[in-house]
């Protein structure tokens, strides 16, 4: 028989069937990709409502595959209920899975017309078009067909970015025949590359018989495709043991820095900002390490800006030294300063020889130190200026330096590790593969930069100013708890009461820096205060904030929309991050949008200080607790 034959054998058979209203439904086939025909088969549509229950419980099945490995974002990706999804896998809700793991997902699906659905929302990621969501993000659980149905309103040839579509997922109910043998679920099973209708009868405990009649197949034609959906007939819910693959397929096995734990299943969310550090600065702490021998006697009168400048003029001759010298100093740091000096012998054992599936980015390297993952970056010949901050402080919102080495000419720089890699990367859009923070972590993250900074402000003698305070200069460890980054820029403040000083040169970055410090160099801790509001909104819109600069000039305009929208939501749901529509308190948004405006005000002094904002995103925090349960 030819194609062209089995297509119109095919199309008729699904005609006469689905007019039946108690009819088993059909396998929806190949006719998935065939995306621009109006005229397709009603089975690629979703399964036909057959008279019976117009909604029930019943599973999915989908293979984990990042950014979709964990229980949140499949049971987000496919309006499950995260705490089932859990327990009906054996795995705890904070798990990552396995890739192609086979994930068993209990939804409940209803009537929608003439068909059975499960309805969820997508949001467009870059080169995404109704084919790809379909086959390559849902695994064949909608099709093409289905999603330009669901949303007649969109061009599926020009999908906006960070748009949401409705997503109907295929699932369908038991028939009253199917019922009355005892059949009380139909999973609607991912096909998967090699499989056959008897193996997964075989696997699932299924008849085979009534597994090919569900489909509408039979003995003589059970032809099924890899990435569609088919209906498996069970008396009882699945369980664990059939999501073990009989035969699993060959994967490349993960490198074993990789593999050793489940945060770290990525490399990419790997803690990358240090690769970006500029920086020069062993060499600030040798120059500490002088100055407070120079200057030990009257240390306490010193005025700190007096003393940062004579940092520098004390720092500059020490470039050129040798590795004796360097030597030498090393040894007097690690006497004068509660740093640990590591052997290098010790650093390449941890990096497998600094080898290449060590490396997270730039000269940035992930090793093992005694059980502990940690962040080693290879310089030469300078070092970060933050050394002589770091070294001192001690706050679970800042990131910590833990050690140093030096070998052959080059310093390594061993910090504490961050499994999630820069907030940058999980803030804008379709930098992250499609993975988003939730309201509840973006305010966890915001109270821990403004506890680290309040740190900072208030509790460091003499007072420091971090004075880059952006999305990639904030790390997030495995538990999403945020730490500032890159103190390359941060110096001490001024004198001690107004903590104001002046600067001659101006560094920062576009959109974060106050304007009293483009304009007139004035440097205090409002400072961080500001860049602090650009921040909170780039946290709350997913947008860059010289992206916003851009379309607005002038950042008050994209506040005042929401400021002045005194009942509806409106102006709220356009100024959020598009990943979080829905998904936010409306009020606790729009009390942090003032809280933005009063951060980025003109004049210094109107601006809260740190603690104050400490305090009123604590609340903040509180409520969301509370909302969200
Ligand atoms: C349902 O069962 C009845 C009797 O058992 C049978 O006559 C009918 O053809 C079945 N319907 C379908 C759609 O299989
Ligand atoms: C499905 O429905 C049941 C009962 O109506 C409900 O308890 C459960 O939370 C629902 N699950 C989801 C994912 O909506
Ligand atoms: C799913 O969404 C469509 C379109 O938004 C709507 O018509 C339909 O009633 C919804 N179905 C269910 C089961 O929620
Ligand atoms: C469907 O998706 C799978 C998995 O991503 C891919 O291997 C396959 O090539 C896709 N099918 C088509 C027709 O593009
Ligand atoms: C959809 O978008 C494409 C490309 O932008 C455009 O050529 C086409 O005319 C649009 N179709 C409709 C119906 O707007
Ligand atoms: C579905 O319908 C059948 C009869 O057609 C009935 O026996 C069964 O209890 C119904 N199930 C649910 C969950 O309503």
């Amino acid at each position: 028989m030819d194609f062209l034959s089995s297509i119109f054998i095919f199309v008729l058979s699904a005609f006469c069937c689905s007019s039946s209203a108690v009819a088993q439904q059909l396998y929806v086939g190949q006719a998935i990709t065939d995306c621009n025909n109006p005229n397709v088969t009603p089975v690629v549509l979703g399964y036909a409502y057959n008279g019976a229950n117009t909604s029930c419980q019943t599973f999915l099945t989908f293979r984990s595959k990042p950014p979709y490995n964990t229980v949140s974002a499949i049971s987000d990706l496919l309006a499950s209920d995260p705490s089932h999804l859990s327990e009906i896998n054996s795995v705890s809700e904070t798990a990552t899975l396995d890739t192609n793991k086979l994930v068993i997902v209990p939804v409940n699906c209803s009537r929608s017309g003439e068909y059975y659905q499960l309805n969820t929302s997508y949001i467009i990621k870059r080169n995404d078009g109704y084919f790809v969501i379909a086959n390559n993000t849902l695994q064949g659980l909608t099709t093409c067909q289905a999603l330009a149905k669901q949303n007649p309103s969109l061009n599926a040839t020009s999908l906006a970015i960070g748009a949401t579509i409705s997503v109907p997922l295929r699932c369908a109910c038991p028939t009253k025949n199917q019922s009355d043998l005892g059949i009380n679920y139909l999973i609607s099973y991912l096909i998967a590359e090699g499989d056959e209708v008897s193996r997964i009868s075989q696997r699932f405990g299924a008849e085979n018989e009534l597994t090919l009649e569900a489909n509408g197949l039979s003995e003589e034609n059970t032809n099924i495709n890899p990435f569609t959906t088919f209906l498996v007939p069970l008396e009882n819910p699945p369980s664990i043991s059939q999501t073990i693959e009989p035969s699993p397929p060959p994967l490349s096995p993960p490198s074993p820095t990789i593999s050793t734990s489940n945060d770290s299943s990525n490399k990419t969310w790997l803690y990358a900002l240090l690769g970006a550090l500029g920086g020069c600065a062993l060499i600030l702490v040798i120059g500490t390490v002088i100055f407070c021998r120079v200057f030990r006697r009257n240390k306490e009168k010193t005025d700190p800006v007096t003393a940062s400048e004579s940092f520098e003029a004390i720092v500059k001759p020490q470039e050129k030294k040798t590795d004796q010298e360097s030597k030498d100093f090393l040894d007097s740091i690690s006497a004068n300063i509660a740093l640990k000096t590591y052997n290098f012998d010790e650093l390449q054992r941890a990096t497998d020889n600094f080898s290449s599936k060590c490396l997270i980015k730039g000269s940035v390297y992930r090793g093992m130190i005694n059980g502990d993952s940690a962040a080693i970056k290879k310089m030469d010949g300078d070092v970060p200026k933050e050394m002589s901050l770091l070294h001192k402080i001690n706050h679970s919102n800042l990131i910590r330096l833990c050690g140093v080495c030096f070998n052959e000419g080059h310093w390594y720089l061993v910090y504490e590790f961050a499994a999630n890699g820069t907030l940058s990367d999980w803030i804008y859009y379709g930098i992250n593969d499609g993975k988003f923070l939730d309201w509840t972590q973006r305010i966890q993250i915001l109270l821990d930069v403004a506890a680290g900074l309040n740190y900072l402000h208030s509790f460091t003698t003499p007072p420091h100013i971090h004075k880059d305070i952006k999305c990639s200069n904030i790390l997030l460890d495995g538990d999403f708890r945020a730490k500032i980054a890159n103190f390359g820029l941060a110096r001490s403040a001024g004198a001690e009461e107004s903590h104001f000083s002046l600067t001659k040169h101006i560094v920062g970055t576009i959109g974060y820096m106050a304007p009293e410090y483009v304009e007139n160099g004035l440097v205090s801790t409002k400072l961080d205060v500001y860049a602090f509001g650009a921040l909170m909104l780039e946290i709350l819109t997913g947008k860059e904030i010289a992206v916003l600069y851009e379309d607005n000039k002038d950042l008050s305009d994209v506040l005042n929309a929401v400021l002045k929208d005194e009942d509806g939501h409106e102006s709220l749901t356009d100024f959020m991050d598009p990943s979080m529509q829905g998904k936010y308190p409306p009020e606790l948004a729009k009390f942090l949008v003032r809280l933005i405006d009063n951060c980025l005000e003109k004049n210094p002094a109107a601006r809260p200080a740190m603690d104050e904002i400490v305090q009123l995103l604590s609340r903040t925090m509180n409520n969301s607790m509370t909302w969200e349960l």
